[in-house]
């Protein structure tokens, strides 16, 4: 089970202390959400970002890309050093190409879906991926609550892998709090993305090692 602690709720003038501190904290992975201004209703930050943050941290970085036009982002992200980028099925007919440049790139491939998306849409890309990315927000903005209408989709992701025997991982992202973790744990999520939830804590280490016990004790039970 992974924890991807979110960038885009630390203290957007310190992103390289707060790398560190997550670093320290002891998370294998750093999720970057990076929203255009366009595909979503934000402005975050771009690939210079993740160019400075590369030397800091071994943690695997994972690129959220909330872009109308992931085409022109993917090679400036992938020499940035991002290992993992994530578009939207939201793209539509542009979806095989993308996932297909991202592979080419040497990075691991990641395909979101938005609240309102049925899971049809995902279906014909399971064998391409590395990760399905299940929103649990509209995306845009972190802090929003948690929508329990998203956790049939992730049993859905869950009972696909097995009976297609693929292996991709299922990501949950936005409102992930302990209680929403361990449901989504439940669901068959494996990876958690959160901000909020574990920024506000004033002892981040902490939250991270409770977050991480609690979804570790779900994937013990199901197993
Ligand atoms: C939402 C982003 C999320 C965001 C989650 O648009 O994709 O990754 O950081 O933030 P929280 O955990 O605060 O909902
Ligand atoms: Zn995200």
């Amino acid at each position: 089970m992974i924890i991807a602690p979110s960038l885009l709720a630390a203290n957007f003038g310190r992103f390289a202390a707060e790398t560190i501190r997550v670093d320290r904290a002891g998370a294998q992975w750093l999720h970057l959400d990076i929203m255009d201004g366009h595909f979503v209703a934000n402005i975050s930050f771009g690939p210079e970002v993740v160019r400075v943050l590369r030397p800091l941290t071994k943690m695997f970085l994972d690129v959220h890309l909330m872009c109308s036009r992931p085409e022109i982002l993917l090679e400036p992200f992938a020499k940035a050093g991002a290992d993992q980028m994530t578009v939207h099925v939201e793209l539509g007919d542009r979806v095989t190409r993308l996932l297909w440049k991202i592979k080419s790139l040497g990075k691991k491939v990641g395909l979101a879906i938005n609240p309102p998306t049925g899971m049809p849409q995902v279906e014909p890309y399971l064998n391409q991926i590395d990760v399905l990315l299940i929103m649990t927000v509209n995306p845009g903005f972190g802090g929003q609550p948690f929508i329990t209408e998203t956790l049939p989709k992730v049993q859905q992701a869950d009972a696909w892998r097995k009976e297609k025997n693929l292996h991709y991982r299922i990501e949950v992202d936005g409102g992930i709090d302990f209680q929403t973790a361990a449901e989504c744990a439940h669901a068959g999520a494996d990876t958690f993305v959160s901000g909020t939830g574990l920024f506000k804590h004033r002892n981040f280490k902490a939250a991270l090692r409770k977050m991480q016990k609690i979804v570790d004790e779900q994937a013990r039970i199901r197993s």
